[in-house]
C-alpha cells in the first residue's frame, strides 16, 4: 500500500501533515539523529520516506552516505529531491532484502509495518548482522507501555493530539484505519528482541507511547 493511502493524506503534504498525525515528530527525529555516531560513513535508512530523518542524520554525520530503502516509488522521489547525491535510493521491501555492511541503521515509523514478532526478530538479527562491531541501530516509533491501563492512557494522548488538528470523527477514523495496518509492539518487547539479536539498547527519548531507542551492536 502507498504511504498516501495508508496515512490518508496527499503525498506532497507528507512533511507538513505528518506532524499533525504523530505527536513530537520533529523532536523524535532530532533525538534519533543525535544518536547516530558522528563518524558514521555508511548509513542505512529503512523506510526512508521523504528523507526527513536521513537529512537530520547527515547534519550529524557530515561525511556519511545514505542508502535509503522504501517500497513506495513516489515517496522515494521526494527523498531524492531532498538528499541529492548524498543518498542512494533503493526501491524495495526491507523485510526480505539482504542488508549491506554498514556503520549505522535508522528507522523511523517504518518498522511498525512488520506485524509478526518472528519476522521482526529475524529483521533485528539481520540488522545486527549487517552492522560493523559497535555499529548503531536507531529506532524511532510508537512503542507503547506493556501495562494495558498505561497503554490506554497513551492511546488517549495520541487521540488528543489528532483532535487538536482534526474532528473527533476524523481522529477516530485515522486511529481505526492504522489499527488494522500497523503493529505497535510494547517498548519492553522491542528491547527484548534487540537484546536477543545481539544489540544493547538504550532508551534515549520517551514520551507517551513514543520512543527513540539507540541499540549498539555488541
Ligand atoms: C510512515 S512512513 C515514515 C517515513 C519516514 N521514515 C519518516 O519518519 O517520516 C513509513 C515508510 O516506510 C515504508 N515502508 C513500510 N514498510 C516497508 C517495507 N517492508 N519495505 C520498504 N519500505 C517500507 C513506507 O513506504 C513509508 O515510506
Amino acid at each position: 500500500m502507498s504511504v498516501a493511502s495508508h496515512l490518508g493524506i496527499t503525498l506532497q503534504n507528507y512533511d507538513r501533515q505528518i506532524r499533525t498525525l504523530i505527536p513530537h515528530y520533529d523532536e523524535m527525529l532530532d533525538a534519533a539523529a543525535s544518536a547516530v555516531p558522528p563518524g558514521t560513513r555508511r548509513l542505512l535508512d529503512l523506510g526512508i520516506g521523504t528523507g526527513a530523518l536521513s537529512a537530520r542524520c547527515l547534519r550529524v554525520a557530515r561525511h556519511a552516505h545514505v542508502a535509503g530503502v522504501d517500497e513506495d516509488a513516489d515517496i522515494l522521489a521526494m527523498a531524492k529531491a531532498r538528499l541529492g547525491r548524498r543518498a542512494t535510493l533503493i526501491h524495495g521491501n526491507f523485510v526480505p532484502a539482504a542488508l549491506p555492511r554498514t556503520d549505522a541503521i535508522v528507522a523511523s515509523f517504518a518498522l511498525h509495518h512488520v506485524a509478526a514478532r518472528a519476522t521482526k526478530q529475524a529483521l533485528y538479527r539481520r540488522i545486527a548482522g549487517s552492522l560493523v562491531r559497535r555499529g548503531m541501530f536507531v529506532l524511532a516509533d510508537c512503542c507503547p507501555a506493556r501495562d494495558p491501563d498505561l497503554a490506554a492512557a497513551q492511546h488517549a494522548q495520541w487521540r488528543a493530539h489528532l483532535q487538536a488538528h482534526y474532528s473527533a470523527a476524523q481522529a477516530r477514523a485515522f486511529l481505526d484505519a492504522w489499527k488494522g495496518e500497523d503493529t505497535y509492539m510494547p517498548l519492553e518487547t522491542e528491547l527484548e528482541m534487540m537484546r536477543k539479536a545481539g544489540l544493547t539498547p538504550e532508551i534515549v527519548w520517551r514520551r507517551d507511547a513514543f520512543a527513540v531507542v539507540a541499540a549498539r551492536k555488541r
